[in-house]
């Protein structure tokens, strides 16, 4: 907001020295002991006009009139410094404490968006594999919505896929599934220990043995075919998983409007694959059908199998699998198939998103082309695919068991609960479960959300749940903090005016905490409101290590120091609402 208000200024005075320029870009100062922020433009518009960029400075700052709110200085060779009046900074705190949005500015634009974010597997435990999806597409989720989108979220179940047929093969081969194939005996209670322990022993099994995994392939078939048993069967398998899908959702603090899965686009896969052989895209080859969406030239990198491994081949894009040999259908399929019913569903879709492994990125290349290609999406229509890094262990690998299997995700939030409980112990604060579960999984969002989404980072539990640094607790206990203050005092003026430096600093943290989240929405990344949210709770620190609040004798400054801080808890609990991560009643 600020932002645009220099840019306005400085606009006008270019205009008046007759140069022209579109870019206009006015930044916080790279050295905020001498200014508050800096245009770099000039140097662009000498190049154009073939001039000095000191002389366009001088001239560009001649025309600016003389401004209540900020001076402008010519900073050779060629910068304009701007900097805030006392007035400014008055006026800015006073404004953005009144605005419900708190002085940031939704986009000029509003578009619809789908996003596809959580996408776990049923009949599968839910990992590690499966936590960045759903802290970051929430949050994205609440970005954007924040900024004006239309968003609608769609979990995206892993509901059609070889897990099934493995599963069930599995749990018929150790008999639970009798029952239903010969009807005697009890119908048995399907529980999720028993697919806790089927999936794993016919995911192993497919590997060596090649019968399992043909029959598996059958199986999985006949599901998708809807042949009964198996398909009640799977129905039965799904409603356990989903239940248990659901139950760690919510604690993530994640929440979908659709609950939708592969296999709800099943009636449109005819559908696509027939738009698809009609625009002439498909091969068929003994019951394989194909689509080539290699460019002509183009290499891309096949991923190192060995992290040591030196070279990475370089091969033609391979073509996009839409039928197997025996007609099932993969993961390819149901995706361009999910993309068709999307369009049906909704009108004017301006982008989908999916917020899935960066490892699948080629998935989603050859899906988004198919798309483009067959115009199943409308070309305006943006695909994104939104590729996270890998969470890795302190040895920098991905995030195992001691004896190299995926961690569970539910042992996870066990252990940020676990560990949650014994800083809340340590602090001498009474607590429940629910208070360690805020805690814990808030301090594994933040230091999920503080990296850029498409860089892998360390999971590392005891720097997420410190109470000091660039964590989620510390803004939490800030929070926490200035409500305590708040209890002790009576907000009887709503007036905010700066006196010191430090209360000025407040106000900078502001001004960059806005511009974060325009940022971040750009960027399609948290990262930069993150850090801002960090600055912000540490500028307010440094302030009240300084000053006193609660004792203030001039009724005038205790007010405005009061409202100062409303107005910073305000934007933390805004920024914390964005990251969805939970504010604790104490700490
Ligand atoms: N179930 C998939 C997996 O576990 C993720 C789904 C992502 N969404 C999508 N539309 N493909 O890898």
């Amino acid at each position: 907001m600020i932002i645009q208000d220099i840019e306005k200024i400085l606009k006008t005075a270019i205009q008046k020295s007759c140069y022209e320029n579109e870019e206009l870009f006015v930044s916080f100062s790279a050295l905020p002991k001498i200014c508050d922020f800096q245009f770099n433009g000039c140097f662009l518009i000498a190049k154009r006009y073939k001039s000095k960029p000191n002389d366009i400075a001088i001239n560009i700052v001649k025309n600016i009139e003389k401004d209540e709110f900020f001076i402008f200085n010519v900073c050779p060779p060629g910068y304009i410094n701007i900097s805030l009046t006392n007035k400014a900074y008055d006026y800015y705190a006073n404004l953005f404490l009144k605005d419900d949005r708190l002085g940031i500015n939704k986009k000029e634009k509003s578009e619809k968006v789908l996003l596809d974010y959580g996408g776990a597997n049923i009949a599968k435990a839910l990992h590690v594999g499966h936590l960045r999806s759903p802290i970051i597409g929430e949050s994205l989720k609440r970005l954007y919505k924040f900024m004006g989108d239309e968003v609608i979220s769609d979990v995206h179940l892993g509901d059609w896929g070889l897990q099934m047929g493995l599963t069930e093969l599995q749990l018929f081969e150790d008999g639970v599934l009798n029952y239903y194939f010969t009807g005697e005996g009890e119908e048995p209670k399907l529980t999720l220990e028993m697919l806790n322990d089927a999936y794993p022993k016919a995911s192993l099994r497919k590997n060596i043995d090649i019968n399992f995994k043909n029959k598996a392939d059958e199986w999985t078939l006949k599901i998708q075919e809807k042949k009964e048993p198996y398909f009640t069967i799977y129905e039965k398998i799904k409603k356990v998983s989903v239940e248990k899908i659901k139950r760690h959702y919510k604690e993530l603090g994640a929440e979908f409007d659709l609950w939708l899965g592969e296999s709800d686009c099943y009636n449109y896969i005819p559908i696509v694959l027939d738009i698809i052989k009609n625009k002439g895209l498909s091969k068929e080859n003994d019951g394989t059908v194909t689509v080539d969406v290699a460019i002509e030239g183009e290499n891309i990198p096949i991923p190192k199998k060995e992290p040591d491994e030196q070279q990475r081949y370089k091969n033609p894009m391979p073509p996009a699998i839409l039928k197997k040999y025996n007609g099932g259908v993969l993961y390819a399929t149901t995706d361009i198939a999910t993309i068709y019913m999307r369009n049906k569903m909704y009108d004017n879709l301006d982008r989908i998103e999916y917020i899935v492994d960066l490892r699948q990125s080629l998935h989603f290349t050859q899906v988004f082309r198919v798309c483009k290609m067959s115009e199943i999406s409308p070309i305006n229509q943006k695909l994104i695919h939104i590729g996270y890094g890998t969470m890795n262990g302190k040895d920098g690998k991905p995030f195992k068991t001691r004896s190299g299997e995926s961690i569970k995700l539910e042992d996870i939030i066990d252990l940020l609960i676990n560990k949650a409980k014994d800083k809340l112990k340590a602090n001498g604060v009474t607590y429940d479960n629910d208070l360690a579960l805020k805690i814990g999984v808030g301090a594994m969002k933040f230091g999920d959300l503080s990296n850029n989404v498409s860089k892998d980072y360390v999971f590392d539990i005891e720097k997420f749940m410190s109470f000091e640094g660039k964590t989620g607790p510390y803004i939490q206990y800030t929070v926490c903090r200035i409500n305590s203050i708040l209890e002790k005092v009576i907000n009887s003026q709503q007036k905010i005016k700066i006196f010191s430096q430090e209360e000025k600093e407040i106000m900078k943290a502001i001004f960059k905490l806005q511009q974060a989240y325009e940022q971040s929405y750009k960027e399609k990344t948290l990262n930069s409101l993150c850090l801002a949210t960090y600055d912000l709770a540490s500028a307010f620190s440094t302030f009240y290590n300084i000053h006193k609040i609660v004792t203030e004798e001039n009724e005038e400054k205790k007010q405005s120091l009061i409202s100062l801080i409303v107005l910073v808890k305000k934007q933390l609990i805004q920024a914390l609402n964005i990251l969805a991560i939970e504010i604790p009643e104490k700490m």
